[in-house]
């Protein structure tokens, strides 16, 4: 009698380490792959064990909440088409990734003989995108100890570009007290906004700058713009305004000088004095009145 229980027992034990075997079982190499834009990667999904012979496989990409089909009915569908394989036994191989590629994706596999007949492995790819030519605003001159601002923007690039700038072709360095060449300069540089930043330019800041947006996909460079840093010279400038002060004078008191000799010309001409013959009256202009004043002399 016990015997047979025993017997029992190693059966339902054995059933139990038979059903345990029966389950479908996936892993991955890599469940957060990368790649760069417009190179291949796979999504590995291994089976690990499985007793079904031929088993559902899909794929799912889930991106912005709905998830859409990949792989189905033993096709690639949808946006991967013509871009993807499936390598046995379910791994899905990307063949030219595009930056619209980042997203989830879901292996299921069902195997309908197996006690756990699914089970499904999520992996997470990221398409990184190389920046692009970063646009460069550069002042082109700035006078010694005003302020001065160069921007650098890339937005193409995934993950988010970081900057450097460079003058004469070296890097700044973050903080201008670490370099000799750059010890007096004052500037914040930051790498996230690409701005640099100068509070008071002197004139070891003239130079040729260019900026570099970087991320893990590669970099790219904007053309070098000079900035030129002048000295404001008050002596300059004072006697700027002398001169100009001298030639605005000159010319006033030569156009004075004419106006009062076109004047008196004219007054020649017009201050004689001329009879109205027959009516016994003279006509006088003169100078102090500028007007014609009746002047009565009597002509017998
Ligand atoms: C990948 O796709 C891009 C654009 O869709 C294309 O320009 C490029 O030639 C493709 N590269 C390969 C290796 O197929
Ligand atoms: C920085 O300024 C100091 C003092 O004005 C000067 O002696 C030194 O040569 C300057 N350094 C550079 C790199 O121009």
């Amino acid at each position: 009698m016990a015997l047979t229980r025993l017997a029992c027992i190693l059966v339902l034990l054995s059933t139990h380490c038979y059903f345990t075997v029966l389950a479908v079982l996936l892993k991955t190499t890599n469940n957060a792959p990368w790649v760069n834009e417009f190179e291949a990667i796979e999504l590995s999904c291994l089976i690990e064990s499985i007793s079904t012979a031929k088993p559902r496989i899909e794929w799912k990409k889930i991106k912005d909440g709905g998830p859409s089909y990949v792989y189905y009915d033993k096709k690639i569908t949808g946006d991967l088409e013509d871009r993807a394989r499936i390598r046995e036994p379910a791994t899905l191989e990307i063949l030219n990734a595009t930056r619209s590629d980042s997203a989830s994706y879901r292996c299921e596999v069902a195997a309908p003989n197996d006690a756990k007949t699914v089970d499904e492995i999520l992996i997470t790819l990221v398409v990184r995108v190389k920046p692009v030519v970063p646009k460069c605003t550069v002042p082109k001159s700035v006078p010694v100890g005003k302020a001065a601002e160069l921007r650098c923007v890339e937005e193409e690039g995934f993950p988010k570009s970081q900057y450097q700038w460079f003058r004469n072709k070296e890097e700044i360095p973050r903080d201008p007290k670490t370099s000799p060449k750059f010890y007096n300069s004052s500037y914040m540089l930051n790498a996230e906004t690409g701005i640099l930043k100068f509070n008071a330019v002197i004139k070891d800041d003239t130079g040729e700058y260019f900026c570099r947006a970087k991320n893990d996909a590669g970099h790219s460079e904007c053309r070098p713009q000079k900035m030129e840093v002048y000295d404001i010279n008050i002596v300059g400038i004072v006697l700027g305004v002398l001169v100009v002060v001298v030639v605005l004078l000159c010319i006033s008191v030569g156009i004075c000088c004419a106006y009062k000799r076109g004047y008196f010309a004219s007054q020649t001409q017009t201050g004689n004095n001329y009879k109205a013959k027959g009516d016994g009256v003279d006509y006088v202009r003169t100078e102090d009145e500028g007007d014609f004043r009746h002047k009565s002399s009597f002509v017998i």
